[in-house]
């Protein structure tokens, strides 16, 4: 072990990069004297990005850091999310201008204006306050991607009300545990949605959330804190009633007067609560502030995705994950932005649903996800080919690490070699973009997030908290108190003390593994539980990963550490082959073969699969993250885990079932 030098092994070389364009820089909302200024003075810098906000009450103190680690920022100033988002736009003559154009799955379209969600957020605050919702209460919002989805939330917060978004694919029990924790007042639901060509049952699912789930369950009562279920007609869908409780939208918003003054709360009041899975045990309830969330989502909006008047953008993200707040909801809507909200899936009616929604909107910026990137290049670049996409000018992505060869199909095969990629890293409890290159500023580099935003302090340490040298590996923390940052855990101070600021000393730790490269830039190598320890090398799967998706054959890969008698763990992957590909081996021995030596040639020896299965899907979670736990357990021939928290459950059956009939040839 004593060659061991670093606490993570730095396997993967990359020497492309990207000059901005000239043409790009010069009219960039960002310029490289933000780095300076923020290097310069810190809260000085958060202060003037605050200050774009409007403001009721304006504040005196920036930061006050003496509850560590809980910070409070401009606390003394009182301002409304909603009145951000969206009246003062219309205050200040923008009400014309387009928020969204609503594309639903079947085809169905809808413009609105500033102007008419200014109409509807007001009556809907008007609904919510005749069902009992008050400043401080906790609505639970359970919606399909439809526009009162961003209504009801923008409505929660014009009210003071706290929204708890949850994701519309998850199951009722997800859902009856979320609204237990944060002891929600109201669900706000739909009949259905539309997914995949089908209608998508919701409102029986709170239904079952909310009842008593028998003697001896973890819910024996009936939920006791819900007193109204507001339901979205959307899909028209036969509905069961509970008479009392449940109140159509329609009925209890549309005839509402709209005309309601905004509650002016305190920047530290709580905008949203929006769980995560957490390691262990129940889902955490992550929460945000009002003053700081919105200056962190609504500048880092601005500088990286460099929103213009013109710009037409397009987060893919559900409202029911952070990216869909702070990229979608909070910080383009305080812009003012003109966006695409699509309710479906890529492939509905078509694989090239996107690129069509693009050259019909004349999309500009897109901010998507690599697992979706990684999707369009097994189908094939024929598909996007098909349509206009010369509309694009910047592109994101955001979730996981992006891999080189996805960021280099993204560039070409969607930026048509002339727009600027923004891999952005943050998480749920970062509240906004906390590394990412800006566009007409950073040279970019496929696969790596680059540097911290302006006003960001990131460092990279090793086991014992000491920064590491360039070209080494260590754990991700920030270092300095940020705008956005969490606020803590609904209702659990020491859960969110030992879960972030319990590994190193007066630093947040983000539990992912990270490296600095030569120049210092960053690269994002996955969570820190998914390092695999190989002949007393810690490896991080993503390198790997990197590496077979390099291979022109390999659109999607996973790797995990499998135990080994003589090496501890043994590196497995499962590869997704392209559709595209021409010469692919019909034998996947034969493929595997190839992906080894690959593999051993890029990166070496060590960090060569011992096995390489062929597969044609990959566990995910519902936001299209990999879950390699699923795939230890196949790798290690142990009967699959829980796969509750699946996007589809029947993927292990099939890697399963498909394995075995391959092994037979
Ligand atoms: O592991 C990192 C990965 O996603 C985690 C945060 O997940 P979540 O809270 O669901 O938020 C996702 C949207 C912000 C991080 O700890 N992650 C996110 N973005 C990147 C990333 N990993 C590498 N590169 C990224 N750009």
């Amino acid at each position: 072990m004593d060659n061991v030098a670093h606490t993570l092994e730095n396997l993967h070389h990359e020497s492309r990069s990207f000059r901005p364009h000239a043409a790009f820089a010069a009219h960039a909302n960002a310029t490289s004297y933000e780095y300076k200024k923020a290097g310069v003075d810190r809260l000085q810098y958060w202060r003037e990005a605050a200050l774009r906000l409007a403001w009721r009450t304006p504040f005196t103190e920036i930061l006050d850091w003496s509850d560590a680690p809980v910070s409070r920022w401009f606390h003394d100033g009182t301002l409304n999310a909603c009145d951000n988002a969206v009246d003062r736009h219309v205050r200040e003559g923008r009400g014309d201008r387009v928020a969204f154009h609503f594309v639903g799955e079947p085809g169905d379209t809808e413009t609105l204006t500033y102007r008419d969600i200014h109409e509807r957020v007001q009556k809907a605050a008007n609904g919510l306050l005749s069902l009992g919702v008050g400043t401080g209460d906790r609505v639970a919002i359970y919606l399909p991607q439809i526009p009162e989805a961003v209504v009801a939330m923008l409505a929660c917060a014009r009210i003071g009300a706290i929204h708890s978004v949850v994701f519309g694919g998850f199951s009722a029990e997800s859902l009856r545990q979320r609204i237990d924790d944060a002891e929600a007042k109201l669900v706000i639901t739909a009949d259905g949605g539309n997914r995949r060509g089908q209608h998508l049952a919701l409102k029986p699912l709170v239904d079952e959330a909310l009842a008593s789930h028998g003697e001896g369950t973890a819910h024996p009562e009936p939920c006791a804190s819900v007193e109204h279920v507001l339901v979205v007609r959307r899909t028209g869908q036969e509905t069961a009633w509970t008479e009392g409780r449940d109140v159509w939208w329609h009925d209890a918003v549309d005839p509402q007067p709209a005309e309601h003054e905004p509650v002016w709360v305190e920047a530290e009041h709580p905008l949203f609560i929006l769980y995560t899975s957490g390691t262990t045990g129940t889902p955490k309830g992550l929460w945000h502030s009002t003053g700081g969330y919105l200056t962190g989502a609504a500048h880092t909006h601005r500088i990286v995705f460099d929103l213009k008047e013109d710009d037409v953008y397009w987060c893919t993200a559900d409202v029911g994950w952070i990216t869909g707040h702070s990229y979608i909801v909070y910080g383009p809507m305080i812009n003012g932005a003109t966006q695409v909200l699509y309710e479906g899936t890529p492939n509905t009616p078509h694989e090239g649903r996107w690129w069509e929604i693009v050259e019909q909107f004349k999309v500009t910026i897109l901010y998507t996800a690599p697992t979706a990137i990684r999707t369009f290049m097994k189908w094939g670049e024929a598909i996007p080919n098909q349509f206009d996409l010369s509309s694009l000018r910047l592109l994101g992505s955001v979730g996981e690490p992006i891999n080189p060869e996805a960021w280099m199909w993204y560039r070409r095969v969607i930026g048509g070699d002339r727009c600027p990629i923004v891999d952005t890293w943050w998480q749920t409890e970062t509240g906004a973009i906390m590394i990412s290159p800006l566009p007409g500023v950073t040279s970019t580099k496929p696969g790596s997030a680059m540097t911290p935003t302006p006003g960001i302090s990131v460092e990279v340490v090793d086991d014992a908290g000491r920064p590491v040298a360039n070209g080494e590996g260590g754990y991700l923390v920030i270092t300095e108190p940020w705008p956005s940052m969490l606020r803590g855990i609904w209702g659990n101070r020491h859960r969110y003390v030992s879960t972030y600021w319990n590994h190193f000393d007066g630093m947040y730790f983000a539990g992912d593994g990270a490296k600095k490269d030569v120049d210092g830039d960053l690269w994002l190598l996955g969570r820190v539980d998914d390092v695999m320890n190989v002949s007393g090398h810690r490896l991080t799967t993503t390198e790997i990963e990197h590496s077979l998706v390099a291979h022109p054959w390999v659109a999607e890969a996973a790797v995990v550490g499998a135990s080994d008698e003589v090496t501890g763990q043994a590196v497995v992957a499962f590869v997704i082959v392209r559709g595209d590909a021409h010469g692919v081996p019909e034998d996947g021995e034969e493929v595997a073969a190839a992906l080894r030596e690959h593999v051993r040639r890029q990166i070496g020896s060590l960090a060569k699969p011992r096995t390489i299965l062929v597969v044609s899907e990959v566990p995910k979670t519902r936001s299209g993250k990999i879950m390699r736990r699923l795939l230890r357990d196949v790798a290690e021939d142990r009967p699959t885990g829980d796969v509750t928290t699946l996007a589809d459950p029947t993927v292990m059956d099939a890697i399963r079932t498909g394995l075995e009939a391959g092994a037979g040839d």
